[in-house]
């Protein structure tokens, strides 16, 4: 596993999210109320980016292409087309700056 430093706190504010490549891996980082969540960038029905979806205070995300709903929590899908887990990852604020935790 590797701790990789995305960027300061500012750089994603809440309501808003950011993908970020991790050893050619995108990550979809969101920030709901403060509170970050970090799962797979690629949606598991078509090659498409989450973090383009809009987000939900319920720590979910819609799709933005065909409108399955993702739980930023577990990654997992909630609604169809998609199937399946986009993938999670640990993310957390350190003296200001945003961390993920990339296996
Ligand atoms: S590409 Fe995401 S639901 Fe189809």
């Amino acid at each position: 596993m590797a701790i990789v430093e995305v960027g300061p706190e500012s750089d994603i504010q809440p309501g808003q999210s950011a993908c970020v490549f991790v050893n050619d891996i995108p990550i979809a980082i969101f920030n709901v109320n403060g509170e970050y969540y970090a799962i797979g960038d690629t949606c598991t029905h078509e090659d498409f980016s989450l973090s383009e979806g809009e987000v939900f205070e319920d720590a979910t995300v819609e799709c933005a292409l065909h409108g399955s709903r993702f739980d930023l929590r577990t990654g997992e899908a909630l609604s169809l087309p998609a199937t399946g887990s986009a993938g999670s990852y640990e993310v957390w604020v350190e003296d200001g700056v945003i961390k993920l935790d990339v296996p």
